[in-house]
């Protein structure tokens, strides 16, 4: 597995996502089978995992740190905050942004509490807060860097222009990123501001919350439980069309040896502004197809064709 060197720590190139450990919005959810996911990540070498407070309203944060017991002292968590909620008796919590220093500090504590750590490998924002000054939540951030709470200050979710704010009042390591074959905006500015500014990028979302796995066609239907009844990649028109996008997948896969999941991670894997790639699974199965993409195998012919560059492969 490819390690690119971070800080004192050693990434791994794929990261697991935990929100789905929170296990709300995800549809059918086995928490066993989750927790295990965890555990056999870590067994296998995977030692970044990514949460955030919000993620099941703690939950996720407490579930990944009892699954991996003392490997959650070696492992790199990558914990967020900013969304604060209000716990609703029946249907979802309330949530509503706040960076603010008082809630971030606050925000830092609980997660070590959850965490059950001393430090927090890495704690970003999770989304901009158009009521805070970015500095603002930047600075309380690196005061509980300076007071060894966090190792690696970042933020989620930031457009170029807000993450060159943010960058004049600390130094940022990491920008989380939501991109895939289906999402490519961060291609034109914020991966190059990332690379210009010496900040590491985690990818997340790279299966489009599973549609490039190839497994969800037209007929796929979704229960109100999961977001994807309501995501717009998987709206009618918008699917007919990116449903072509995994059928190039599927080709590429075909050639290759590769499922269209591998192959959808390899395509991100190779872009040069990429640390690292967080895919969420459920299962040991889904993650050990996901860690065969780190083989690599991808040619210069392929990725055009996935770009739409040329019509055969
Ligand atoms: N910073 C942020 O704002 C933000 C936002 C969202 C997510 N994230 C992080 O990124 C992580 C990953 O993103 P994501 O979970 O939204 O989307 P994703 O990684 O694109 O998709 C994950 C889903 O795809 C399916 N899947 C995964 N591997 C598969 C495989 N090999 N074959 C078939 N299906 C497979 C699973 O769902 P099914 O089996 O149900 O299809 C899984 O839950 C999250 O867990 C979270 O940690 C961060």
């Amino acid at each position: 597995m490819e390690t690119p060197q971070f800080g004192l720590s050693t990434l791994s190139r794929l990261g697991l996502g935990c929100e789905q450990l929170g296990g709300t919005d995800w549809g059918k959810f086995d928490i066993q089978q989750a927790m295990q996911t965890v555990r056999h990540a870590s067994d296998c070498g995977i030692n970044v995992f990514d949460t955030a407070d919000v993620y099941g309203l703690g939950s996720s944060e407490e579930l990944l740190s009892r699954s991996l017991g003392q490997n959650r002292k070696r492992a790199f968590i990558i914990s967020k905050c900013g969304i604060r909620w209000e716990a609703a008796k029946h249907g979802r919590a309330r949530t509503f942004r706040d960076a603010s220093a008082a809630y971030v500090t606050q925000a830092v504590e609980s997660s070590l509490r959850r965490l059950r750590l001393e430090t927090i490998s890495a704690y970003l924002v999770h989304w901009p807060d158009p009521k805070t000054p970015i500095a603002e939540t930047i600075e309380a951030l690196e005061s509980c860097r300076q007071a060894g709470k966090i190792r690696f200050i970042g933020v989620s979710n930031f457009s170029a222009n807000q993450l060159q704010d943010a960058s004049t009042a600390a130094r940022l390591d990491f920008a989380e990123v939501r991109y895939n074959l289906l999402e490519r905006e961060a291609e034109t500015r914020l991966f190059p501001l990332c690379r210009q500014l010496g900040i590491a990028v985690a990818v997340y979302g790279p299966l489009a919350q599973g549609l490039l796995s190839g497994k969800y066609d037209s007929d796929s239907r979704f229960g109100s439980d999961d977001r994807r009844h309501r995501l717009p990649q998987f709206q009618p028109q918008a699917l007919e069309r990116n449903l072509k996008t995994v059928r190039r997948l599927q080709m590429v896969g075909r050639r290759i040896g590769y499922s269209p999941a591998q192959v959808a991670i390899s395509w991100i894997l190779a872009h040069p502004a990429v640390s690292c790639v967080i895919a969420g699974a459920k299962s040991p199965q889904q993650l050990m197809e996901n860690a065969g993409a780190l083989k690599g195998k991808l040619q210069t012919r392929d990725r055009a064709y996935l770009n739409g560059e040329i019509e055969n492969l």
